[in-house]
């Protein structure tokens, strides 16, 4: 077990950094400008995933001295709201750079020596893999970021597969109990335990997320122009913001993925738009957001045994074949492109893709204990956040599980996050 979570850490730590590498590959002026208010400058990422690592690594799990005890507060994100991020005494693009190395080198000789049991932060490599889940999660947002960048493309990737499978359109996941969170998958973040029954009552969910094609009708039919299918608070930031279509696009039929201005895929799914904007595109279609709970039931419940699934396709990690991951490819591909990786009823392309809005607030479970750290998720439990599922083109697989909780505020729409619809069931169904 020590052994296979040590390489598993190493690998994970490994792909996190190559992809940071990456997406940090850019000029000195690009590194240290804010593309947008929303985001820091990727040389404060950079800076803070290594500030991280030796707050937790290093100093915590390694017991050794600082590398540098100067920048704690510089990188600490509860300090600083992003957009003053750039007016901070920062680390160059070198400093950063060679900074990152520094920690990474005593973090992989701290991995080789220190005893993985015996402390519930080190217990199966638990710490390493928060660590890594935490660096790939600043690289989605470092990707969304190169996605409000202007200039020259700089990123490239091939494009994601084509459909090759028919989904239909929803299927009914029938009522009763299920176990939503888990205690058992050793990396999982304190908000996703513990493990805990839920009956759900009999529901439709749409086997695919809304794709581009059925977003534009909604447009064309005034979606955007009539009250009756916004919420107030979703009416009041529409009209304030002059929302009218998703986020990059440009109203001709094209949108910008990471500088390239290209068609828009009728088939793959709408990405970039709040919580307000998938709510209301359900309420004009009849339809309503699933509950994280009916999510989650879909995802991983598996009718036959009654058992909850890691993924909707079974037990096994992520692999190609299954979900649009990882940052292989920087859009969301088609429906039908992943029949590999579809739920025993027949759900398409929960994991990947596109995040996806529910209609519940971020909550603990019953029983949750905040750990490592009550900043990690409890300090925004609340009504504030609505909770995303199921993870992005952008996201890696170790920052992906079935029971992965994500939660943003519902004017959001830079993130790569779209949505599917559900109903209640009627009677008879
Ligand atoms: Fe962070």
């Amino acid at each position: 077990m020590s052994t296979d979570a040590r390489a598993r850490a190493a690998a994970d730590l490994l792909r996190a950094r190559a992809r940071s590498t990456i997406l940090t590959d850019v000029g000195d002026d690009d590194l240290t400008r804010q593309h947008s208010p929303l985001m820091s400058p990727l040389v404060w990422d950079l800076a803070h995933i290594g500030n991280q690592e030796e707050l937790w690594l290093v100093r915590d799990v390694g017991r050794r001295e600082p590398v540098r005890d100067d920048i704690d507060r510089l990188y600490d994100a509860f300090k600083h709201p992003r957009a003053t991020r750039p007016s901070l005494p920062l680390l160059g693009p070198g400093e950063a750079r060679a900074y990152v190395r520094t920690v990474r080198d005593k973090v992989l000789d701290i991995l080789d020596t220190v005893p993985l049991e015996g402390a519930r932060l080190v217990d199966g490599g638990f710490a390493f893999g928060m660590i890594a889940q935490h660096e790939q999660q600043h690289d989605e947002t470092m990707l969304a970021t190169h996605q409000l960048r202007e200039g020259d493309p700089a990123l490239t990737a091939p494009p994601p597969p084509p459909s090759i499978a028919d989904v239909g359109r929803e299927v009914l996941v029938p009522g009763g109990p299920f176990t939503m969170g888990t205690s058992a998958e050793p990396w999982a973040l304190d908000n996703e335990r513990p493990a805990h029954e839920v009956d759900v009552a009999s529901f439709h969910i749409d086997t695919a997320p809304v794709t581009n094609a059925q977003y534009a009708v909604f447009i064309d039919d005034g979606g955007y122009l009539d009250p009756r299918w916004w919420s107030p608070e979703g009416w009041h930031h529409r009209v304030h913001k002059g929302l009218v279509r998703p986020m990059h696009w440009h109203g001709d039929g094209t949108c910008t993925h990471f500088g390239v201005r290209a068609p828009i895929d009728p088939a793959a799914p709408v990405v970039h738009v709040c919580y307000h904007e998938a709510a209301a595109y359900a309420a004009w279609a009849g339809r309503r957001l699933p509950t994280e709970a009916e999510w989650e039931k879909a995802a991983r419940h598996d009718p036959e045994t009654g058992r909850s699934r890691r993924y909707p396709w079974g037990d096994a990690d992520p692999g190609e074949a299954h979900a649009n991951l990882g940052q292989r490819h920087l859009r969301p591909a088609p429906v039908g492109a992943y029949p590999a990786g579809a739920s025993p009823l027949g759900v398409h392309q929960l994991i990947g893709d596109v995040w996806e809005w529910t209609s519940s607030d971020f909550h603990g479970y019953p029983g949750f204990a905040a750990f490592p750290y009550r900043e990690y998720s409890e300090v925004f439990f609340g009504t504030e956040y609505k909770v995303l599922r199921g993870g992005s083109f952008g996201t890696d697989a170790v920052a992906c599980r079935g029971t992965f909780r994500n939660w943003d505020l519902p004017v959001r729409r830079q993130i790569f996050a779209g949505f599917r619809c559900a109903r209640d069931a009627r009677e008879g169904e």
